[in-house]
Parts: C-alpha cells; sequence; structure tokens
C-alpha cells in the first residue's frame, strides 16, 4: 500500500491533524499545479520546522511584506532591497520560485507618497519605482502582481476604481501606467491584477466581479499587457461559497485570454465554532468550493495561501476570535501538522 493510500484511508476517519508525521505529504509535493505560500522571510530562516514546511511543500513563495511601498521606500531617495533579497535568495538555493507582490497599491504606502504634488510627480515617481524594482529582479522573478485591489469595496458605474494615491493623481490610467512600464521593463514576466471578494453569493461580490470584468474589458480592448488574474481567496468561512457565480466569472476571465492564479488563499475563521475539528473540516471544504467553482472554468497556473502556518498568519490582526481561541486559517496548524485543508489543496492541485 503506498504512503499516500495511508494517508487517504487515515482521512476517512477524521482523525487526520494528529495521525499526520510532519512532512507526511512530501514526496507528492510536485504536483501538476504549483503550490506555495507567503512566507515572513526572518521568522523562516530561524524556525527550523517553518523552514523544512516550505521546503517540504511550496514549489512557489511570495513575500507577506518586503516588496511592499512601506517596506521599500522609507524615503523618496532610497530603496531598501534587503527582504526581498534575502527571500529571493532561498529560493534560489532551493530552486523554488518567487513571486512579486505589489508595485501599485492603496495600502502599505509610507507616508511621503501624501507629498506628491501632482500627476507628472506620481506619473515619474511609479514609472521609477516600477523600473527599479523590476529591472532589479528582471529573470529572477518570474511574475509580479502589478495592481493590487484595484476595485473600490462597493464599486459603482461612477466610481468603480479603489481610492488611492495613484487614483487620486492620475485616475484610473494608473493601472494601463504600471502594466505597460513593467511589460517594457521586464518583457518575460507575467503581469498579473490582483483582487478579492469576488466568491460570495453577495450583491457586493456581485457588484464587484461587474466592476472587474469592466476594467479588465477595457484594457484588454486596447491591448494592454496583462496575462492573468490573481484571486486572493480571503475567504469568510462562515459565508458560503458563490461556485455557480464564481465559475461563470473566471470563465468570462478565460475567454479573454487570461489565466487565473489563487494568491491568498485562508480562510478567516471567528466566526466559525470552536471545536478544531469541526472548525478545520469546515474551512477545508469552504476552500474545496472555491477551488473546484476556479476549476470548472479554469485551471489555476498556481495556488499560494496567505501563509502556510496558523503561527504566522495575518487573520488575527483583523479577525481574532471572541472565545480568544487561535484561528486556524492556513494548511498547516501552528505545529506544522497537515489539515484537511492542505488536503483539500493537495488533491486540487494533484489532479
Ligand atoms: C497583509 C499582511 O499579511 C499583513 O501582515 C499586513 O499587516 C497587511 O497586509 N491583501 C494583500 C496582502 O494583498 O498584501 C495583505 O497582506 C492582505 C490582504
Amino acid at each position: 500500500m503506498r504512503r499516500r493510500d495511508f494517508v487517504l484511508g487515515a482521512l476517512g476517519t477524521g482523525a487526520l491533524p494528529y495521525l499526520l508525521p510532519q512532512g507526511a505529504f512530501a514526496q507528492t509535493r510536485r504536483t501538476a499545479i504549483p503550490y506555495g505560500a507567503a512566507i515572513r522571510i526572518d521568522p523562516m530562516l530561524e524556525e527550523p520546522d517553518y523552514k523544512q514546511a516550505v521546503l517540504d511543500y511550496c514549489q512557489v513563495v511570495v513575500g507577506e511584506g518586503g516588496l511592499k511601498w512601506i517596506d521599500l521606500r522609507p524615503d523618496r531617495d532610497s530603496f531598501v532591497f534587503d527582504q526581498p533579497d534575502r527571500l529571493l535568495a532561498f529560493a534560489e538555493e532551493h530552486g523554488l520560485e518567487m513571486r512579486g507582490h505589489t508595485l501599485a497599491w492603496y495600502a502599505a504606502m509610507p507616508d511621503w507618497v501624501e507629498t506628491l504634488a501632482s500627476a507628472e510627480e506620481a506619473r515619474t515617481e511609479l514609472v521609477r519605482h516600477i523600473e527599479t524594482v523590476v529591472g532589479r529582479y528582471k529573470g529572477r522573478i518570474s511574475s509580479w502582481d502589478v495592481v493590487n485591489e484595484p476595485i473600490a469595496d462597493h464599486p459603482t458605474r461612477e466610481a468603480p476604481i479603489r481610492d488611492s494615491i495613484w487614483q487620486r493623481h492620475l485616475g484610473k490610467d494608473y493601472i494601463e501606467l504600471a502594466l505597460r512600464t513593467t511589460a517594457k521593463v521586464n518583457p518575460d514576466a507575467r503581469l498579473v491584477i490582483n483582487d478579492f471578494d469576488f466568491e460570495q453569493p453577495t450583491d457586493k461580490a456581485r457588484a464587484r466581479r461587474k466592476a472587474f470584468l469592466d476594467l479588465i474589458r477595457e484594457l484588454k480592448g486596447r491591448d494592454v499587457p496583462l496575462h492573468a488574474i490573481g484571486l486572493q481567496g480571503h475567504l469568510q468561512g462562515e459565508i458560503a461559497i458563490d461556485k455557480s457565480g464564481l465559475t461563470a466569472f473566471v470563465a468570462e476571465l478565460a475567454s479573454m485570454d487570461l489565466t487565473i492564479m489563487v494568491t491568498e488563499l485562508d480562510v478567516i475563521d471567528n466566526l466559525l465554532p470552536g471545536p478544531e475539528i469541526e472548525r478545520d473540516g469546515i474551512i477545508a471544504q469552504r476552500a474545496k468550493d472555491f477551488l473546484d467553482a476556479i476549476g470548472a472554468a479554469r485551471r489555476p497556473e498556481a495556488v499560494l495561501t496567505w501563509g502556510i502556518s496558523d503561527r504566522h498568519t495575518w487573520v488575527p490582526i483583523w479577525f481574532s476570535r471572541d472565545d480568544g481561541m487561535p484561528n486556524r486559517p492556513l494548511p498547516l496548524d501552528a505545529d506544522f501538522r497537515p489539515k484537511p485543508l492542505m488536503q483539500v489543496i493537495q488533491d486540487f492541485c494533484a489532479e
């Protein structure tokens, strides 16, 4: 009996989190769809179990931070590449791919950008930033989240684009500028627009899907270089996935010759029941519904989770539990033991 069959057998008994030794899935890590995770470079280099888990499971890594303006640009004249340089060195040493996150976003911006006083200044600064950052990693970083979260939380026909320093100075043309500039600097990089909250059966998600498709159609209509769409996948654990809505959305994107990446999958569990086995089961099912709905239209070119272990996750920052229990949004628990979510991801990626 193959070890994998033993593992699957164990799945049926529901005793998964406590049965599987660490790295149980290691032999199946080279899957059809690359799996990866957002990494915090310092803790990873300091914690052997964290590092081993990344090596056991990941084929792709992305910096949870490090390539955001707040990290890279403490002031207008300087660029600080320490974190991304170290993550890239780790990735290259171990044959992992590294994604770049992110060049144009409304959040994680240093205060000094508020001093940009004109459209011309904003254009010059955005272009200089992209030329410097993308230029530095040309041929080494394979895909870039060029534009992150461009759609407003509650988009309207009049205001579909999220407010940002770039939107304020350049209007939505900042999106085309960022994509064309990145393509010029590194014609081989895969250019991605990354966003979230498209998967729920709500008016908000429907409005966001519509606004996003309108934006993409416009960009494609003007032959703006764009290769893939990043669906973040920060799933609300208590809300069902609108599978038919999501599948139709992805089919529409695929019809515009775009591939799909799942870029930041985790399941926000602050409103889910307390008992871990029950909660882990719901979390795994939400993710499975999400991945299956995407895969029904177009198989993603990569699946990344926003972190790999519950020991290092952003979720408690915004979604801590009232019962004080730790959040469990990721595929490995705080001791790097696989959970049903990892099985769902491995099965989806392996098919
Ligand atoms: C989050 C990080 O995980 C946190 O550590 C940080 O405090 C805020 O940003 N969408 C994104 C990510 O594109 O960059 C965000 O990451 C989470 C939501």
